[in-house]
């Protein structure tokens, strides 16, 4: 018999409620209420609505969805930078919900790494040191550290740079930096919140191809938030699509630009065929 690959990720039944009545909201949901409706009743914001999903080893699974759909606040749960209302996050077989401090630390220090919207950089320091930081709080020695950042500035085009400073860099290599980070720590996943979003559009390509000439060597499971669908069609091996906190379509990109599920989906898929003409 062939064993069962278990998924990398798997969230189950997640809602996420944000303000002080959430008992309160929580039925009101099961009763079906819209997000609009919580708000105008409780004051309650739902930023994660009775979703689940889940995520393969070795994919690059993409989150999209309009401003305020609930992606950030989906992806920060799979780290438990914040924890749910109510539901249960998986990452290979175990609930993360379960980890006391040291274990959590474990895990974000070992199993899985973030590169922010903003880019989450350090600014009073060098990039060597920004890139070195994930294995420095593990506790690698500096020349274990400094080796390791080295090999993935020149990876991802910083050779160079290693000495300057962050407010000293554009846009562009700040991200790179952000990526370095990420992918010096050597965990399986990597979630990478609007990672391309700030970038000019060159470069933005330029960083999906290497992105994707990284992950063809590298097999990491990477969690990848846009608002754009070109980008998502482009590095996605799936996409889901948000709503209201809501999970309203999963599928390849062929899936999703062949059969969107609703007229939602089916309006990203209208801008992105208006671009081809
Ligand atoms: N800390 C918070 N307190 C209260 N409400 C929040 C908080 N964080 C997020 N929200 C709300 O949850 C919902 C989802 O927000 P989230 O940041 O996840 O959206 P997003 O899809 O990432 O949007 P964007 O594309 O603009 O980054 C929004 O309605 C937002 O107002
Ligand atoms: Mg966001």
């Amino acid at each position: 018999m062939t064993p069962v690959a278990l998924d990398k990720i798997e969230v189950r039944n997640v809602f996420k409620v944000f303000g002080s009545r959430e008992k309160e909201v929580m039925t009101l949901l099961r009763e079906g209420l819209k997000k609009e409706q919580v708000l105008a009743q409780t004051g309650c914001v739902v930023g994660v609505n009775d979703l689940s999903l889940s995520i393969r080893a070795g994919e690059v699974f993409v989150i999209m969805g309009l401003s305020g759909s609930g992606k950030s606040t989906l992806v920060r749960h799979l780290n438990r930078l914040i924890d749910p209302t109510s539901g249960q996050i998986l990452v290979d077989g175990e609930n993360i919900l379960d980890y006391d401090m040291p274990a959590l630390r474990q895990f974000r220090r070992h199993k899985i790494s973030m590169v922010f919207q903003g880019f989450g950089l350090l600014p009073h320091r060098n990039v060597l040191e920004n890139v070195a930081y994930g294995l420095k709080v593990r506790g690698e020695s500096k020349g274990q550290c400094n080796e390791r950042a080295r090999h993935w500035i020149s990876m991802v085009g910083l050779q160079g740079y290693e000495q300057a400073f962050v407010q000293q860099l554009s846009g562009g290599m700040r991200q790179r930096v952000g990526l370095a980070r990420a992918l010096a720590t050597d965990t399986d996943i990597i979630l990478m919140d609007e990672a391309f979003s700030a970038l000019d559009p060159l470069i933005r390509a330029e960083m999906q191809d290497q992105l994707l000439e990284l992950q063809r060597t590298l097999e990491k499971t990477i969690v990848f938030i846009t608002h754009d669908l070109d980008e998502a069609l482009r590095i996605g091996n799936r996409i889901a699509m948000l709503k209201d906190g809501q999970l309203i379509q999963v599928g390849t990109p062929q899936e999703i630009l062949l059969s969107p599920a609703d007229d939602y989906v089916e309006r990203f898929v209208q801008r992105h065929r208006a671009r081809l003409i």
